[in-house]
């Protein structure tokens, strides 16, 4: 997720384009950059780092004249955040600043490369300033048409052209809005942006292309033809804008995971051939060569590692072991083993840490991390993105489902490359995984049911989160949720293991959660707790016969195999979380005592 912004109007374009850009940086912070156009020419200042570095940089470059320009603020998906991959990025006449992945952009960025192209940057979107340049012949909406028919993925682009006096706009799949002023006009990734000059805006659909100047805003189709131009008045203030008008960035980003998990899979698979296309460091014959798998992580990213244990030796034929980082001094690893660590911020001093005391055992060493360019990936051979965009709510909510992703593409391509995972199975896999974006938002879209559960249980003190196999990470997940964000004491078990002590606890009316969308043992569990007065709110699989006979409420869950279920019953139980949290009037965004990036030991 990244930030986008244009201007073209008669005020001078840089103030507003830093100011505006200041207003998106919540979407990423790591590079930015701006082009104007000055006396006919492109310019262009970018620096890795935040805004306010670009700004002490950016010299007034461009008097008179610099009244049309466009700027980005960056998360890095492609390429470490350096000034080099910030954009804009330009080919000789073109400038673009992009939102969004190019899927294709190897096979574009050859056939570029064949036609005698010179690359600068690592990134996706240099591609697409060549392919603009490649098409422009002094219409530059022309040309932003023939390259984006080209272009597979997901884009939000900007575009401004030598000679050209209009800036030009595409979209597919990435939010861009066009604020519509007096003798200006303006282009955002997100309402918020724009709100100070204007609340008059046009959100762009798929596949449209506008064409900005100070005075006009024309919407056309790929082919040419003109489109209908649908205004609307936004009433919201700044704050909501920022959460594009969600209460909390916590929910925003809980909303944000179907888009989350098509951006960290995007480009990664093939369903035909089945394979997942992703350079972790290590040679096949290194993977063929692996013996155990071992993981450190910490909270939730421990959870997410968790699911290993249930994946890998059946995947992979790997045998797994996993710590709390802070506990790590405890594994020993032998030549052989493939050490992972689990990190969104990839800054977590335990993890650091725990990864420093593993580089004595000379082991291969992986990272999953969101953050491009973290500490933890220069402690490493090989990295997995999540592209998940920067998490501003303080408990991990799309982080945690895109590390689940994460942990099975990197099962389906050690299990593929270790001969132990079938083509079929795998190609099964994937197809599967397709859906799963899809099935979320069926999740979501089922909010309603389980904000009522979470009203109606909202003043008890305690919870219980039980799930067998798959779902007891999950179990162990949604009670972490529960206590970070609503205080109410919250215990994950694994199923079976409630009789062997915590039964004792169960009272009238006590609400235990079930993760019940797979097996039949876990009816017995929930018989027992029944039977000793807990409610159960168990999540079943959509059309589940059973299930509905013996718990007190059911939440129903799209159908998936066990390792999806993970993902989709995740989703629920974040917005049980949240709304119980909600209901207690708690900070959710911030809740006591604890903080985003846990730096210290
Ligand atoms: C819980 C949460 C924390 C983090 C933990 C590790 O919602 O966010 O438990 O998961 O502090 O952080 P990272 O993943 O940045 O290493």
């Amino acid at each position: 997720m990244c930030g986008i912004v244009g201007y073209a109007g008669h005020d001078k374009a840089g103030p507003i384009l830093f100011d505006t850009l200041k207003r998106l940086e919540y979407r990423g912070y790591d590079s930015a950059g701006v082009a104007i156009i000055s006396n006919g020419e492109i310019q262009v200042v970018k620096s890795a780092g935040r805004i306010e570095d670009l700004e002490k940089i950016y010299r007034d470059i461009g008097s008179p004249g610099e009244n049309m320009g466009i700027g980005h603020t960056r998360w890095a998906t492609h390429g470490p955040p350096t000034a080099v991959n910030a954009h804009p990025h330009v080919s000789d006449d073109v400038a673009v600043v992009h939102n969004g992945i190019i899927e294709n952009y190897l096979a574009l960025k050859e056939q570029l490369m064949r036609g005698g192209v010179e690359f600068r940057s690592e990134t996706d979107t240099e591609v697409l300033a060549h392919l603009i340049g490649s098409c422009y012949r002094g219409d530059l909406a022309e040309a932003v048409a023939s390259a984006v028919s080209l272009v597979e993925g997901s884009f939000a682009i900007a575009v401004m052209a030598k000679g050209s006096p209009r800036l030009v706009c595409a979209r597919k799949e990435s939010p861009l809005v066009i604020g519509v002023g007096e003798g200006a006009n303006y282009v955002a990734s997100d309402v918020s942006a724009l709100l100070p000059y204007t609340r008059d805006v046009i959100r762009m659909k798929d596949d449209e292309i506008a064409i900005i100047d100070a005075e006009t805003v024309t919407l056309r189709d790929v082919a040419g033809r003109s489109l209908p131009i649908d205004l609307e008045r936004v009433d919201w203030d700044v704050d909501a804008a920022e959460k594009a008008g969600y209460p909390h960035f916590m929910l925003k980003e809980i909303y944000e995971q179907p888009r989350a998990i098509q951006e960290t899979l995007a480009s990664r698979t093939s369903e035909i051939d089945g394979e997942v296309r992703m350079d972790i460091g290590l040679t096949d014959l290194e993977i063929k060569s692996l013996d155990r798998f071992s993981i450190i992580a910490c909270g939730t990213s421990y959870h997410a590692g968790l699911l290993a244990k249930y994946l890998y030796p059946k995947a992979a034929g790997l045998p797994v072991d996993i710590e709390v980082a802070s506990e790590f001094q405890h594994l020993l690893l032998k030549p052989g083993t493939l050490l992972l660590s689990i990190t969104q911020s990839g800054e977590t001093a335990d993890t650091l840490n725990a990864m420093k005391k593993a580089s004595t055992f000379g082991v291969k060493r992986l990272a999953i991390t969101n953050v491009v360019g973290s500490t933890v990936t220069n402690m490493v051979d090989g990295t997995i993105y999540t592209r998940c965009g920067p998490e501003i709510g303080v408990a991990a909510t799309k982080t945690f489902t895109g590390q689940l992703v994460a942990m099975i593409l990197l099962a389906i391509k050690l299990g593929r490359a270790r001969n132990y995972l079938s083509y079929e199975n795998a190609r099964k896999m994937l197809v599967e995984l397709a859906r799963l974006p899809g099935q979320v938002q069926e999740v979501l879209d089922g909010r309603d049911v389980i904000r009522e559960i979470a009203e109606e249980y909202a003043k008890n003190n305690q919870y219980f989160f039980i799930g067998r196999d798959f779902l007891y990470p999950i179990a162990l997940e949604g009670a972490l949720k529960m206590k970070e964000i609503s205080y109410i004491p919250a215990e994950g078990y694994p199923a079976g293991e409630l009789k062997h002590g915590p039964l004792a606890l169960i009272t009238d009316g006590t609400p235990v959660v079930a993760l019940a969308t797979h097996g039949k043992k876990i009816q017995a569990n929930i018989k027992e707790v029944r039977a000793r007065g807990a409610d159960v709110i168990a999540f079943a699989s959509e059309g589940d016969p059973d299930i509905p006979k013996i718990a007190t409420t059911v939440v129903e869950i799209p159908g998936a195999r066990p390792v999806f279920s993970s993902v989709l019953c995740t989703v629920a139980l974040q917005l049980l979380a949240y709304y119980t949290a909600d209901a207690r009037g708690l900070p959710i965004d911030k809740p006591r005592n604890l903080a985003k990036s846990v730096t210290v030991e």
